[in-house]
């Protein structure tokens, strides 16, 4: 079996998998609303949140799947990218208990763990394919061929989709984050009610800030009363241009790249538009697309693992090198 843990952003989290890919628990505390009133993840607040959360966590992950830390054959945790402060509280556990149980341990890539989360459970996808990662940080195409890596085609300018999610529904009033808010306020709207701008930037890259100054300046020019009457179209128009960007660019970038099969992972996964506009794109259990840790123990089933020894020198780090 393998342990996985999580603590890049504001998810605490852990998971034991078996070596086939089966998920035995997947344990997620999530400190939404300790960021919920700042309209955003506070860094600070965050390592302080998972240095209290990181040990029930674990032991909560290993009592639901009925197992000790005598039974893991390896632990994956994140390394990188994320918030500096948060990661390190989660490779530290995770260095300790590999040193104190002299367990091998595989550093993961937070991005590879979300590919990875297609090959969790009964029915894994098998590469190769084009994948759309869309998060609250990061939002990129990558071809990925074998389990262990990935190719990047494109990757965003500026804001993540997901940050545009949450920066739109913040401008509408929205509470934070605000992507599944959209996307429940979006069903009763008109998406061609408004014309918002869908940025066409060369290669397969990806832009949103344009977008985003564009609904500032609707929502500015139609002032208050009209902004609370037309809610839900600003919300339909403003969702529907980030799915086509996103939709778009994953279509050419996977026929560019040769490859015929698609999948999409990530938090923005759960948007129900772009589920609906890719109805032929694999896409993880919702529970598997935002950040938890048995897409982290998964990535770990395809790595080479450090020995303790090893493991104690590695470090995290805050963006991909
Ligand atoms: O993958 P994730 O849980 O965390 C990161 O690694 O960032 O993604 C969180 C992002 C947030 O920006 C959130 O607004 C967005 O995913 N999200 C959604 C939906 N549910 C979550 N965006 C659009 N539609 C949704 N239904
Ligand atoms: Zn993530």
């Amino acid at each position: 079996m393998i342990l996985g843990i999580e603590s890049s952003c504001d998810e605490t989290a852990a998971a034991v998998i078996t070596h086939e890919g089966q998920v035995l628990s997947s344990v997620i505390a999530s400190q939404g609303d300790y960021h919920a009133r700042y309209g955003g993840v506070v860094p600070e607040v965050a390592s302080r949140r998972h240095l209290e959360q990181i040990g029930p966590v674990i032991h909560e992950a290993l009592f639901a799947a009925g197992v000790g830390l005598d039974d893991m054959a390896r632990i994956g945790v994140t390394r990188g990218p994320g918030l500096i402060g948060a990661l390190l509280v989660g490779l530290s556990t995770a260095k300790a208990m590999a040193w104190a149980k002299g367990l091998p341990l595989v550093p993961v890539n937070h991005l590879q763990g979300h590919v990875a989360s297609l090959f969790l459970g009964n029915s894994p996808l098998e590469p190769p394919f084009a994948c759309l990662l869309a998060t609250g940080g990061h939002t990129q195409v990558l071809a990925v061929r074998n389990h262990g890596s990935f190719e990047r085609l494109g990757t965003t300018l500026d804001d993540a989709a997901g940050e545009a999610f949450d920066k739109g529904a913040r401008l509408l009033g929205l509470p934070y984050p605000g992507g599944a808010a959209i996307d429940a306020l979006a069903q009763e709207g008109d998406p061609l009610a408004f014309s918002f701008p869908v940025a066409n930037v060369p290669g397969f890259d990806f832009s949103f800030s344009g977008l985003k100054t564009s609904l500032l300046y609707t929502v500015r020019d139609l002032g208050e009363v009209a902004v609370a009457e037309r809610r839900a179209d600003l919300a339909a128009s403003y969702q529907r241009a980030i799915v086509l960007a996103l939709t778009r660019r994953l279509r050419q970038a996977a026929d560019a790249a040769g490859l015929t099969r698609l999948a999409v992972v990530g938090g923005v996964a759960a948007n129900s538009e772009l589920r609906a506009a890719l109805p032929d794109a694999a896409v993880a259990p919702l529970a598997l697309c935002t950040d938890n840790a048995a897409m982290i123990a998964s990535a770990a089933r395809y790595a080479e693992p450090l020995s303790p020894a090893e493991a104690l020198v590695v470090d995290a780090y805050a963006s991909a090198p």
